[in-house]
Parts: structure tokens; C-alpha cells; sequence
């Protein structure tokens, strides 16, 4: 059995969701408080390019808000690998997790704050709809990471209203 002093838990609330490709002792579905998921940081790395940047989420401060996820207890050692993996302006915040059964835990989540330079903030539904459904980059189409996004929530029982309204507002085809 692995020793609980050496591992740590992170919440994923976007692609960490469906694309665990990092190892971890356990998951468990889980949600964060007073924090909204939105579509406000740029990705030119993963799913976008400089010239026409996707939008991938953040967390932004909602009292009262839940915002619905996955957390994975991993090693230390993995964060490294994430911090590569998610270079494009996100920092680590410590915050509390719940977790459906069991009692809640301090974790690590990934941040993208206004003063990052990648950062884009909100923008008009049609307007965000329009840049997820014409942008894609090395990981894959930015619609493909917002349908992603919504199935995942949707198989864990969970939903989310500014992922369905974006995923609605999506141009059939561009
Ligand atoms: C996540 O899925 O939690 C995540 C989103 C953006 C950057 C890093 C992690």
C-alpha cells in the first residue's frame, strides 16, 4: 500500500477530467466551493495556435458557486510533469476537495488568473461559441475538448451551465 505522506491530491476540472495520461494511486469524483468552471484562458499550445488561440477553462472566485470534477491522488513527483503538461499560465492554488463518501481533503488545483499574458476573460457567448469551434492545435480541435468536457461532466453525474451553453451555442458546422 502506498504511504499517505507521500502523495497529494489534485482536482482536475477540465481536460484532467478524461485525460488522466499521468500516474495516480486513486480517484475519486469530487467537487471544489465557491469556484466557477469558464472558458476564460487562451490555449495556443493545446488547442489553438498564436494566430488563432482555442479557449480552455479556468476557475473564477463564485460564492457560493460548486464547480464539479475529478481528483486524483498522486505523487509528488507527478507535478512536475503536469507543469509542463499545462505551461500556459496556470498556477497552483492549495484548496479544500469534497468528496461524495468520504470526509474532505486539502488539494491542488490549476489556475489561470487575469495577470496571466494567455488569459482572455469573458467574452459574449456567440463570441467564445465562435473562437472554441474555429480554433484547434496540437492536442485537437478546441470544440473537441468543450464536447469532451461536457460528456466527462455528464458521466459523472454532473453538469455544468456555462459548458452546456457553450456546447449548445457551438456552430453546427464552420
Ligand atoms: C484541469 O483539468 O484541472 C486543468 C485545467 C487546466 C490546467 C490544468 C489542469
Amino acid at each position: 500500500h502506498f504511504d499517505r505522506r507521500d502523495s497529494l491530491w489534485l482536482f482536475g476540472y477540465g481536460s484532467l477530467i478524461w485525460k488522466a495520461d499521468f500516474p495516480f494511486l486513486e480517484r475519486k469524483p469530487a467537487w471544489i466551493e465557491h469556484w466557477s468552471r469558464r472558458f476564460w484562458q487562451g490555449s495556443h499550445d493545446h488547442r489553438g495556435t498564436p494566430e488563432a488561440p482555442g479557449r480552455v477553462v479556468t476557475l473564477t472566485q463564485d460564492k457560493g458557486a460548486r464547480c464539479d470534477g475529478m481528483a486524483y491522488r498522486i505523487q509528488p513527483e507527478v507535478l512536475r510533469q503536469l507543469d509542463i503538461r499545462e505551461k500556459n499560465g496556470y498556477l497552483r492554488e492549495v484548496v479544500p476537495i469534497h468528496f461524495t463518501a468520504t470526509r474532505s481533503a486539502e488539494g491542488l488545483i490549476y489556475l489561470a488568473t487575469p495577470d496571466n499574458e494567455a488569459f482572455l476573460g469573458e467574452a459574449s457567448l456567440t463570441a467564445m461559441a465562435g473562437q472554441i469551434a474555429d480554433a484547434r492545435g496540437p492536442s485537437g480541435s478546441n470544440r473537441e475538448y468543450l464536447l469532451n468536457l461536457e460528456l466527462a461532466l455528464h458521466e459523472l453525474g454532473a453538469s455544468d451551465d456555462h459548458v452546456s451553453a457553450l456546447a449548445a451555442a457551438l456552430p453546427v458546422i464552420r
